[in-house]
């Protein structure tokens, strides 16, 4: 993978050229409206926005969402295209790789609901990743990863995807969670909770070992969320009850591509 600035100047001439991503269709709304229903006033982080489509989907169902990314560029196509839903929807730039940068710029336990769609293959340290949502994450809130599979793409497409052990590690110390596959594009999503209480495992420093002990025996309650890393592992994913994917309209017209 390229890293750093230049894997940044990669995304920012891909939305400076008005290229976008594969479409939230109707049915991935619909079954992301019935994975997290907002209740009153809730807020929802989404990491790694692009053009905004997805965040623009929270904000419909009645999250006030902030969108964030590092690229100047896709941040600006987020404002300019969503500018109506102001201020259900606000965008900033943000390097959520970059611990510091997220401390000091985001509120701790300030989203009922993190997003990461298409974008947690591209971040590098996925275990730091898991402990920076945590922390973001208010008591019961719920991350909620979207991602393309290795398992399902040709290895010269593998960065764009998870493999069985990132999903392992996405999953590892979250006591519940429940999964659907999005078949047809190949896509998984997993919702895992925060404990609705606050508990030690969000601490820092002894507070997290004790919590690694914690978490180490409540794995088998992670039940669902489980149940998809291992079928991964075995290639065997199948959707959730209802979970065909029909091809709906775009959310918004122009500018987005099928693939990623
Ligand atoms: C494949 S695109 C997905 C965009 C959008 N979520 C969607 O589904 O259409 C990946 C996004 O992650 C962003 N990204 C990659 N690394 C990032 C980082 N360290 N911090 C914030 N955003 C990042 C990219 O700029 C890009 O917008």
């Amino acid at each position: 993978m390229v890293s750093g600035a230049s894997e940044r100047d990669h995304w920012d001439r891909h939305f400076a050229a008005g290229n976008g991503f594969r479409r939230v269709d109707a049915h991935e709304a619909r079954l992301l409206a019935g994975a997290v229903p907002p209740r009153a006033g809730a807020r929802a982080l989404d990491v790694g926005c692009g053009l905004g489509t997805y965040a623009a989907v929270l904000a419909g169902l009645g999250y006030r969402t902030l969108a964030v990314d590092w690229s100047e560029a896709a941040v600006a196509a987020t404002r300019d295209r969503y500018a109506d839903l102001e201020p259900r929807l606000s965008a900033r730039r943000l390097d959520f790789a970059d611990a510091a940068e997220v401390t000091a710029r985001l509120p701790r336990a300030g989203f009922d609901l993190v997003t990461m769609r298409l974008a947690l293959a591209f971040l590098p340290d996925k275990t730091a990743v898991a402990d920076r949502v945590r922390g973001l994450l208010a008591p019961g809130g719920h991350w909620l990863v979207t991602t393309c599979l290795t398992d399902r793409l040709p290895a010269e497409r593998h960065r764009i995807g998870l493999s069985p052990d990132d999903v392992a590690t996405m999953t590892d110390g979250w006591p519940h969670g429940h999964w659907y596959d999005l078949e047809l594009t190949g896509m998984l999503c997993v919702a895992l909770r925060q404990p609705a209480a606050p508990s030690r495992e969000n601490g820092r420093g002894k507070a997290a070992g004790r919590g690694r002990a914690d978490r180490a025996r409540r794995r088998p309650a992670l039940g669902t969320a489980r149940a998809a890393v291992e079928s991964c592992r075995r290639g065997t994913a199948r959707p959730a009850p209802g979970a065909a994917v029909r091809r709906g309209a775009p959310q918004r017209p122009g500018g987005e591509s099928e693939r990623v």
